[in-house]
């Protein structure tokens, strides 16, 4: 049975205190929550972003009343879903790159989801913030650091929030872990492994029919870097109190040559396709290596090229235990019944089940990533609703975001350690943590 969205609020009351920060921006008027729906526009109407529209087409108060893309196909695709869900057929936008901005305009929007390719995420966000609308961004929030700053100053200046739509930071396991963590069954945190480890050269950055480009491939002919860094950060950065408690201080990353990608032409299309010949610039693999201002390290692997089974391979390690999700296992000095022996981590997770997944559960599963993303969506929408903080904010968003172009720094200076910019200014040492706060 689903629950209602008033029982969701209440079941979120604890952490909905918790993320309100104040930081509401001009032209923000705090509304009763059942007063009226949220709007929001929808720019980027590819894949994600339907599969986004898909999820909040299904909420409960919730109202698109725009949507804007640069290919008919898929705006047309977005508006048949809105028409055939039962809702007003919205305005589309799409008559070239900027038009986003019309639909920004506009005075009837609260929030604004962005599912663009990534050289548009920080530019679209900035404007969205800028135009007194909620910024939910995909992954990642920036691609530069230039980007990265822009995004907090912007934020800092206009009060509007801004976040970065990591889904893994809600996942189910995850978020349990974190309130392990928190309750301090691995003692203090000393070190973290993640992973994005998802072969995306077959289907995603190339067409799996013909091979040609899209429009992602640019970005590996042109780059070495970690190019996707925020799935594997997003538990991290919360696990780790990165941002608020702790800030990364250095990284080095280091990045093998580049194999898979000629490999899977030759092997998929033969030797004479172009693409098997071409030399691109990103390696198969980035490993990066943060120390942290507290002296934690986390250690990231990028490894999007080569042919394999989707992996996260978290590992978080503390004084007191260890979880690691490839094992689905932990060992706890405190808790474990056998000397350095791994227990299943299951019983733990339904123990330690985060608040936000009770409340979700009979209605999560038919969402994309097991229901993370419908979890992902509702607590932004309930930011919008509420005027509050969104649960991922700006400069966690940026945190995250950050880490592909420094590694691409370090390994362009052969693995030399990098400075990590404080995007706090300083208010890592005094921020508390505020992310799924659980009671
Ligand atoms: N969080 C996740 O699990 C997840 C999964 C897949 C993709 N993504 C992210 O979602 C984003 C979109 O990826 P996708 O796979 O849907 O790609 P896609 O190519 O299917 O969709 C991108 C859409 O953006 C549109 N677009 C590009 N520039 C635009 C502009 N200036 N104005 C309006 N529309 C514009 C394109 O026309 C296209 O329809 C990427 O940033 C990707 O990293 C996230």
């Amino acid at each position: 049975m689903a629950i209602t969205r008033r029982e969701f609020i209440k079941a979120n009351a604890a952490a909905a205190v918790g993320l309100a920060t104040g930081a509401v921006g001009p032209g923000f008027s705090k509304s009763s929550p059942e007063e009226k729906a949220v709007r929001i526009g929808v720019v980027g109407t590819g894949n994600r972003g339907r599969s986004l529209l898909g999820i909040l087409l299904r909420m409960e108060g919730v109202e698109i009343p725009a949507l804007c893309d640069i290919q008919k196909p898929h705006l047309d695709m977005a508006v048949d879903m809105l028409v055939k869900a039962g809702h007003k057929k919205p305005e589309s936008y799409i008559k070239d790159e900027y038009t986003f901005k019309k639909l920004m305009d506009r005075d009837d929007l609260d929030a604004i989801i962005i599912a663009t390719y990534w050289e548009w995420h920080a530019p679209m966000a900035v404007y969205a913030m800028k135009a007194g609308k909620y910024a939910g961004t995909e992954v990642p929030a920036a691609y530069t650091l230039d980007e990265c700053w822009e995004l907090v100053d912007t934020h800092e200046e206009t009060g509007v929030p801004c976040m970065m739509l990591e889904n893994w930071s809600h996942r189910r396991d995850n978020l349990a872990v974190l309130n392990m963590i928190r309750r301090g069954m691995l003692g203090e945190i000393v070190h973290c492994h993640c992973a994005h480890s998802h072969d995306c050269i077959d289907h995603w950055f190339f067409d799996p029919e013909t091979g040609m480009d899209r429009w992602a491939a640019k970005y590996l002919l042109e780059h070495n870097r970690d190019q996707y860094p925020t799935h594997q950060l997003g538990p991290v950065i919360s696990w780790m109190d990165i941002g608020c408690g702790d800030m990364f201080d250095t990284l080095t990353s280091t990045a093998t040559d580049c194999f898979g990608i000629n490999d899977y032409f030759i092997r998929r299309f033969g030797p004479d396709h172009p693409n098997a010949k071409r030399k691109y610039a990103q390696g198969d693999i980035v490993s990066t290596v943060v120390r942290t201002k507290k002296g934690k390290s986390i250690v990231i692997n990028y490894d999007m090229q080569l042919p394999r089974p989707y992996d996260n391979r978290w590992m978080i390690q503390g004084t007191r235990g260890i979880y690691n999700e490839q094992r689905n296992a932990v060992y706890l000095t405190k808790h474990s019944p056998e000397y350095h022996e791994w227990e299943p981590f299951p019983p733990y997770q339904e123990k330690h089940e985060h608040a936000w997944w009770k409340a979700i559960l009979s209605e999560a599963g038919q969402y994309g990533h097991g229901g993370t993303d419908y979890l992902e969506l509702k607590m932004f929408v309930e930011a919008v609703r509420n005027r509050t903080q969104t649960p991922i904010d700006v400069y966690e968003s940026v945190i995250m975001s950050a880490n592909g172009p420094l590694s691409e720094q370090s390994i362009a200076k052969g693995g030399a350690p990098v400075k990590v910019p404080d995007f706090t200014r300083g208010k890592w040492k005094t921020r508390k943590p505020r992310f799924a706060l659980d009671t």
